[in-house]
């Protein structure tokens, strides 16, 4: 059995495909009257003015294959800002999706073997002022926490000031060096990917059972075993059909931290549905042992054994003083 992250020896190819193309993701959900974001593809600027013409601004514009928040403008609502944000996802990927912004909180859900497992409300890497500290000595403060590492390796990542960072300040009239009022909650990116600095609270028993029903579908949709579902919306103990919520994309390969760890709430054991999936309970999923030990004659009376288990029909390894034999046969 492999896996490598969280995709299974089981995982569908043309499923990741499907999901590693936001456009194509949302054209079959949009098949299958699930709601995502309308919007098109870019190129250049000219399908730009064509896709904000149709849906209106605040829009979103993100590489189409992107992952982890990267190269992504959030609540573009000005040309010129359209156009910046253009280039910037065409640094990532020639292709670009725009679409309309939808308000709300970011959520993930998670399904594994089309069966809900887990769903976090993610929250956009943030300081809390102190009305002492700048922005800068808040970030420092945060990354001290030993929670936080590089990359994957911790359950929450660091925070690094980038261009989304300084442009979210830059919004506020804020730099790095000003201080926050007490009490005041700052933002400093405007993706909630842990990725990138996220938190995420446990939100599993407040689905609302249409919502349930609406994710497990979506995997089957695109018929991925271990699949994770980006979810815009105010919340999710109403059906989305009803509070507006918008499928922002399918993931393959969805990341377990969130919800092994969430920064609050009910921890998941999230990898067990997987390993209950590859060896689903009652399948013979052993390897059974006999050990033969002694003084004189181990080796005769482990081949003897070998010889017996082989003719009853088993494939057989066994090791002796000679070394290990094992004959796939
Ligand atoms: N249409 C949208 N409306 C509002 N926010 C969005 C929209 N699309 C993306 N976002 C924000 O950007 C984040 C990253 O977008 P997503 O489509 O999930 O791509 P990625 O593969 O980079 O995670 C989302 O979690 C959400 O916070
Ligand atoms: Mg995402």
């Amino acid at each position: 059995m492999r896996f490598q992250a969280t995709i299974t020896c089981k995982t569908s190819n043309i499923a990741v495909d499907i999901a590693c193309d936001k456009e194509e993701t949302k054209r079959m959900l949009e098949l299958a009257s699930i709601p995502v974001a309308s919007g098109g593809i870019c190129v250049d600027e000219e399908d730009l003015e064509d896709v904000i013409k149709k849906i209106g601004y605040p829009i979103v514009i993100k590489p189409l294959d992107g992952n982890h928040g990267k190269g992504a403008s959030i609540n573009v609502t000005k040309w010129e800002d359209a156009v910046t944000g253009l280039a910037y996802a065409k640094n990532y990927s020639r292709r670009v999706i725009v679409e309309k912004f939808i308000t709300g909180f970011d959520f993930r859900v998670l399904i594994i073997d089309h069966k809900l497992v887990a769903a976090a409300k993610r929250e956009p890497a943030h300081v809390n002022g102190d009305g002492t500290q700048t922005i800068q000595q808040l970030i420092d403060e945060t990354n001290q926490d030993p929670r936080r590492g590089y990359g994957h390796e911790n359950v929450l990542t660091q925070i690094d000031v980038d261009r989304d960072t300084t442009d979210l300040l830059e919004k506020l009239g804020y730099t790095l060096e000003t201080v926050p009022n007490r009490g005041e909650v700052v933002y400093l990116k405007s993706t909630a990917n842990l990725s990138t600095g996220g938190t995420s609270v446990d939100v599993t028993d407040m689905m609302h059972p249409e919502n349930i029903f609406l994710c497990e579908r979506i995997s089957r949709v695109i018929g991925l075993d271990v699949c994770g579902v980006d979810i815009m919306a105010e919340n999710l103990t109403q059906p989305l059909k009803e509070n507006g919520g918008c499928i922002l994309e399918v993931n393959a390969a969805p990341g377990f931290r969130m919800h092994l760890a969430p920064s609050e709430g009910l921890p998941r054991n999230v990898a067990s549905p997987v390993i209950d999936m590859l060896y689903p309970p009652g399948k013979p999923s052993r390897i059974p042992i006999i050990a033969v030990t002694g003084t004189n004659g181990k080796t005769t009376t482990t081949r003897l054994i070998a010889h017996i288990v082989k003719n009853n029909g088993y494939k057989v390894g066994f090791t002796t003083s000679d070394g290990f034999m094992f004959k796939i046969t």
